[in-house]
């Protein structure tokens, strides 16, 4: 007998091995193997020790069955098509959906299982993304919606975001960089009338740090401002970041660099006296705290990466944070390719006058849909994306709370060993409560070993080290080649400091106290040899 897959059939079930001993069961079967067929038996009684799947009337089109069922997932079983009695029911197409997603997670757990096992012992990696089968549930729950742009994924996403972190406008883009590029990008929009940054206008920014916080002030054609940067806290010295006021600043655009905070306090008293929009990149602080506050009180906008390296992550992917309703709807349009229609993907006509606009040169009736008012680009991401991140955030206070816990434990083994003799240790900035991302060791002057010398020994040893990124901006050849205009603030010398003598070592949420603690033993060795 043919029989047709998704479909039920009343069998003979083998639940001992003594083959003569069979109850009759319904059988929902999903695969074909041979003369073998695979898949779930049916029961009116609801084990809780196994994962079942209630079915019920609704969920067939033909027989019906005479009582409320589930269907044990557990694990699939194999029977012979010779056990198969007759063909029985044939099951909805929506709840044949639901059970084959089932079939997948159950593979996917399986999949996550044997991935685990893939160990990367005795190294201390540089950074690594702690995740388990819930992501990989989600991403595939995602795929099979088959949506694939944004969508309820992506949507849960911006609405659980602004939650989590207390903000009341959140927009999903596809990398940290491109958050920082859209936040810029959305001061230039003439809506902002008298505030719009115009071609030249000055941005005041730090040299120290990852270079997209700062490209996007010179992709824009504005000239950026570069201040000193304090030892120990690495963040913007406040007395140099006043000097480098002058009539032409329009915005303050820095990143609070690798866990801390700079003082926003006094950052944001300094935007209002002035009239100065404030973009904080994030990237590297989510969950910071200032003053018991949160870090985003304090700015008009805000940027998140979620790069694996990062608190929490979606493969790739970034947010925006704002409060303003209008900021808000210039961010979506430069990110959604500047369409004049504001319907988000999946929806249309929201305006009820789609096909009634006349706007630029165009002639009437022209779809609004497809009427580009502005420069724009496409930096969406997939509903992919936000489905691995809402798994992430079922796990993201566990993972700060683990960073913290590091340091802390990092932070005591540097000063009961007495080793503040060679190195600074990171310092978070007064009233600051980092979320920390990487604990940063600048070797104090005339030692007998090289940063470089330690660096080499520790990559050796597989402790994976990182210098402070692109520290100092200004040197880098993409700087030296490319910018046009551009201001230093008196000089950059903690900032050449910095990029001269200090590297960091790793403390995110994959790494337990044994990989510290071996981190720990290779810097022993190195500074006091075996
Ligand atoms: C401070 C800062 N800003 C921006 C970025 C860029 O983020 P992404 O890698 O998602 O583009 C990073 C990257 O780590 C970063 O550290």
């Amino acid at each position: 007998m043919e029989l047709k897959l998704w479909t039920v059939v009343l069998a003979k079930i083998h639940f001992i091995d003594d083959i003569t001993n069979y109850k009759k069961r319904p059988f929902y079967i999903y695969s074909k193997r041979g003369n073998d067929y695979l898949g779930y038996y049916i029961s009116s009684h609801n084990n809780k020790d196994f994962e079942t799947i209630s079915i019920d009337n609704n969920d067939f089109y033909v027989w019906k069955i005479p009582m409320d069922s589930y269907l044990y997932t557990d694990k699939p079983s194999l029977i012979n098509e010779k056990s198969i009695i007759k063909e029985f029911w044939k099951i909805s197409k929506e709840k044949n959906k639901t059970i084959i997603k089932k079939i997948i997670n159950y593979n996917t757990k399986a999949f996550f299982t044997e991935h685990n096992k893939f160990n990367i012992n005795n190294t201390v990696p540089v950074s690594w993304k702690v995740f388990d089968e819930k992501e990989l549930e989600y991403a595939i729950e995602s795929i099979l919606d088959c949506h694939w742009t944004e969508w309820r994924f992506n949507k849960q996403f911006e609405e659980k975001f602004a939650k989590f972190i207390g903000v009341k406008y959140i927009a999903t883009t596809n990398s940290g960089s491109s958050a920082n590029l859209l936040a810029f990008t959305t001061l230039m929009a003439k809506e902002l009338k008298e505030r719009q940054i115009k071609k030249w206008d000055e941005v005041i920014t730090v040299a120290a740090w990852f270079p997209t916080t700062i490209n996007p002030i010179i992709q824009n054609w504005c000239v950026p401002v570069f201040v000193d940067v304090d030892l120990e806290t690495y963040e913007v010295n406040i007395e140099e970041l006043k000097k480098a006021l002058s009539p032409k600043t329009k915005a303050i655009m820095m990143a609070h660099t690798l866990w801390n905070a700079f003082n926003i306090e006094e950052v944001q008293k300094i935007c209002t006296e002035n009239n100065l929009w404030l973009i904080e990149d994030n990237c590297d602080a989510l969950w910071t705290k200032y003053d018991w506050k949160m870090t985003w009180n304090f700015w008009d906008i805000s940027t998140f990466s979620f790069y694996p390296a990062h608190h929490m992550t979606m493969w790739e992917g970034g947010a925006l944070a704002t409060n303003s309703p209008l900021l808000d709807k210039i961010i979506r349009s430069y990110r959604d390719w500047w369409r004049d229609c504001w319907c988000g993907t999946w929806e249309d006509n929201n305006c009820n006058n789609r096909f009634n606009w006349q706007l630029g040169e165009l002639p009437k009736w022209f779809d609004h849909k497809y009427t580009y008012s502005r420069i724009g680009y496409n930096l969406k991401i997939t509903d992919m994306q936000a489905a691995i991140w809402l798994a992430q955030l079922e796990k993201a206070e566990n993972f700060i709370q683990i960073r913290k816990d590091n340091f802390d434990y990092l932070t005591k083994w540097f000063k009961e060993n007495w080793l503040e003799e060679y190195f600074m240790l990171p310092k978070a900035t007064e009233k600051v409560d980092a979320s920390w991302f990487g604990f940063v060791l600048t070797l104090k002057e005339n030692l007998s070993f090289s940063r470089e010398d330690l660096m080499k020994y520790l990559n050796e040893n597989k402790i994976w080290t990182r210098l402070l990124f692109a520290w100092n901006y200004l040197k880098h050849p993409a700087f030296i080649d490319y910018v046009e205009g551009y201001r230093v603030v008196w000089d950059l010398k903690n900032t050449d400091y910095i990029m001269n003598n200090s590297f960091w070592i790793w403390l995110y949420q994959g790494l337990d106290e044994k990989k510290l603690d071996l981190m720990i033993l290779k810097i022993k060795e190195f500074l006091y040899g075996k």
